[in-house]
């Protein structure tokens, strides 16, 4: 198969961790006889240095010509305390995802056996835990209006939602779950929030037509509370954008680290892959970032194009190295010099010699 991917590493250890996953993507196609063709462009603080623009015309043009994106990180603490700045670094990743309709965004969560220990939770709550959240990526108060009074004294950010917003990412929920443990656990606050009325009566509709799959309500206190309690009860999570990033971020806890969750943000016409964690500026150009959410996320955009003995592959080769212990400090308690391009070139190596367990 041929496919072009525009690569967008952004900020922070974004470069890094991207050319972990490229690594990879490179070795999938010479062992399965693919054509990958990579063109870069620039997103985030590194393109408002540049260009003074989060997400360039000529980077948003990339993306549409190209079969898949591949993104990094984004963000810069010099935007993060100035309240003042106009042009953000933030701008540029949500610019691209309302720009792409990239509407449902899929982050798988799992305890991996060989890190049950490296969870801050206790093993018996963590094990067997699977989920899949379907945060809705491209609606909600991220994109409602703004407003901050003339004085500087009052703002507000508008939540709204529309029945065709929900439906489209509901439906895909619900379909995923089939081919999991038929279970949609949708998350809200429909005891205050009347957008979380809607997504109730929208979604509760919508279940009749996937009577095999089981829909269970949860508000998102007790969902956060529920996380890190008794995570296994979950399959799909199915929520809207601000709830969505937060859970997903406490959600990572299980796995023992943040820098091994990837993610998907799919919509009609377009598809992203991306890290769920963020630019870690005080680990760049230290060779240090985990780069397996990067991988997995190119994993992620194999499975998207039915590549799915290749994504196993990097499953395989990914869940080796983390029983190995050839992990980053993150997964490390005691430093030992495995760095960022050590593990992608581990995981490399495995997918070159797969049979051969002495890869490395
Ligand atoms: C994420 C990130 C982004 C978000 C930021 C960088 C805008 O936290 O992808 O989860 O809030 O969606
Ligand atoms: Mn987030």
């Amino acid at each position: 198969m041929k496919l072009n991917i525009a690569v967008l590493s952004g900020d922070g250890i974004g470069p890094e961790v991207t050319a972990q996953a490229v690594k990879v993507l490179k070795a999938i196609a010479v062992e399965f006889d693919h054509r990958f063709v990579f063109k870069n462009a620039a997103v985030g603080a590194t393109a408002i240095d540049q260009f003074n623009d989060p997400l360039p015309e000529k980077t948003l043009d990339l993306c549409k010509s190209t079969d898949a994106i591949l993104f990094g990180a984004i963000g810069h603490p010099k935007y993060d305390y100035d309240p003042t700045a106009k042009v953000r670094p933030e701008q540029g990743l949500l610019k691209l995802r309302k720009e792409l309709g990239l509407y449902a965004n899929v982050r798988p969560v799992k305890a991996y056996e060989a890190l049950l220990e490296k969870s801050p939770l206790k093993r018996d709550i963590i094990a067997g835990t699977d989920i899949s959240i379907y945060r809705e990526l491209t609606g909600g108060i991220y994109f409602g209006e703004k407003h901050l009074s003339e004085d500087g004294n009052h703002a507000s950010d508008l939540c709204a939602y529309s029945r065709e917003e929900i439906e489209r990412i509901a439906h895909q929920a619900f379909k995923a779950a089939q081919s999991r443990r038929n279970k949609v656990t949708l998350v809200d606050k429909a005891n205050v929030l009347e957008t979380s009325r809607l997504w109730r009566r929208v979604v509760t509709e919508l279940a009749t037509q996937y009577p095999d799959v089981q829909l269970d309500f949860l508000f998102v206190d007790n969902a956060a509370m529920q996380m890190i309690l008794n995570p296994s009860q979950f399959d799909v999570i199915l929520t809207e954008n601000l709830f969505g990033d937060v859970i997903s971020d406490e959600a990572s806890v299980i796995g023992g680290s943040i820098g091994l969750l990837a993610s998907a943000s799919v919509g009609d016409k377009y598809a992203m892959f991306e890290p769920i964690h963020g630019s870690y500026p005080e680990g760049a150009g230290k060779n240090i970032a985990n780069p397996i959410a990067s991988i997995l996320s190119a994993a992620m955009l194999l499975e998207h194009f039915d590549l799915h003995n290749e994504a196993e592959l990097i499953k395989m080769a990914v869940d080796r190295s983390l029983e190995l212990g050839i992990t980053t400090p993150d997964l490390n308690d005691n430093y030992n010099n495995i760095t960022t391009s050590k593990v992608g070139d581990f995981i490399a190596d495995f997918i070159a010699h797969p049979y051969d367990t002495n890869a490395n």
